[in-house]
């Protein structure tokens, strides 16, 4: 099976170390910078394409890991194409963008799938069981942070908030999906930024942090912290309650979670060390491409993400809050 890469910076090796480990999977890959095309080749042993549109005639999937803001244009070449398509988190800068991608799969019956990586650590996904399985009861509450250093990728896009959308898009994104798989729909959001909608005239903040909470049709309220000025580096932590006790993951404890219970506390297994978040969510990804079935992650649940990021950036702008199921149904009449 060939998969080709396209955009061979921070994601685009990260995927292909793990493509490496995933039997009978041979790598093709694109960048429009020829040096780090060709380091990339080089160290992967991968073929080097000629144009993106050489890359799309010789792979059965393409995995697409450029700039978010770039997203659209190059999965609907892919699409239309006919080719299998993956795409980094966010799906797309913005939510109508989304609509657009889905509706192009689903004309050319082409295979879309969203990289929600997030849903593969096994910590998360066994905290997920957990609460499913009613280890804690009827779930209640949930917080979530996650930061570090603010990324630099190819010429400071990253830095940019039209292009990457900041924290509370790029970074948050992960959180708003894994809360959603777990919690169900989320009904309203109401966020803060330092970069967004400043309540104080002529305070510029250098820097990006911001806070979302979110309203579930279960009742369930969910925080979500998120920051790019954390010098120590990257941290994520996640605290769910319920009727009968409390999960919580620390990513620099160890063991990184815990379970709480009138009946007491109890440490968390360790988590097999070989069960990569990235290798697990490509080698679901591969396998649906073989066997023709859904990916694992879709476009459908990728722009559920995305529209609550949206409706995040939208009350952070305007001080209210905003109803991502609204904004769906908006970008779906556009
Ligand atoms: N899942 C995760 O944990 C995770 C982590 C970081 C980033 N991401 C996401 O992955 C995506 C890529 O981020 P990154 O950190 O790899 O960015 P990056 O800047 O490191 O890499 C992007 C690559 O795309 C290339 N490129 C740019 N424009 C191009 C064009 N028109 N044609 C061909 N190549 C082009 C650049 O030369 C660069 O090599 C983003 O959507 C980002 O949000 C996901």
């Amino acid at each position: 099976m060939k998969v080709g890469i396209l955009g061979t910076g921070g994601m685009g090796n990260v995927h292909a170390r793990h493509y490496a480990n995933i039997s009978g999977v041979e790598l093709v890959a694109w960048d429009r910078d020829s040096d780090k095309l060709g380091a990339f080749s080089k160290h992967h042993g991968a073929a080097k394409a000629t144009s993106y549109e050489d890359l799309l005639n010789q792979v059965d999937l393409v995995d697409i890991c450029l700039p978010t803001p770039l997203h659209l244009d190059f999965v609907l070449q892919a699409i239309e194409s006919g080719t299998a398509t993956l795409v980094e988190k966010p799906m797309a800068r913005r939510l109508h963008e989304c609509r657009r991608m889905i509706d192009a799969a689903n004309a050319k019956k082409v295979q879309l799938g969203v990289g929600h990586v997030v849903r593969f650590f096994p910590e998360h996904r066994k905290i997920h069981e957990l609460v499913l399985a009613g280890e804690v009861g009827t779930p209640a509450s949930c917080r979530m942070r996650r930061g570090g250093r603010c990324p630099m990728g190819s010429e400071g896009w990253f830095r940019d908030l039209e292009q990457s959308g900041g924290v509370i898009l790029d970074l948050a994104i992960h959180d708003y999906d894994w809360l959603r798989w777990t919690f169900g729909e989320v009904i309203q959001v109401y966020a803060k930024s330092v970069r967004l909608g400043s309540t104080v005239p002529d305070t510029q903040i250098e820097g990006d942090y911001a806070v979302a909470t979110l309203s579930f049709e279960s009742g369930l309220v969910a925080n979500v912290e998120t920051t790019w000025m954390d010098p120590s580096g990257f941290r994520s932590t996640l605290e769910v309650t319920g009727s009968n006790g409390m999960i919580e993951f620390d990513s620099r404890q160890n063991p990184a979670w815990r379970v709480h219970t009138d009946s007491g506390s109890m440490a968390g297994g360790q988590m097999d060390g070989m069960d990569d978040p990235y290798y697990r969510h490509l080698s679901a990804v591969v396998d649906a491409v073989r066997l023709g079935s859904e990916m694992p992650i879709s476009g459908e649940e990728g722009m559920k993400a995305v529209a609550i990021a949206e409706a995040a950036i939208q009350s952070a702008v305007e001080g209210r809050p905003v109803d991502p199921r609204v904004l769906m149904a908006e970008a779906s009449a556009v």
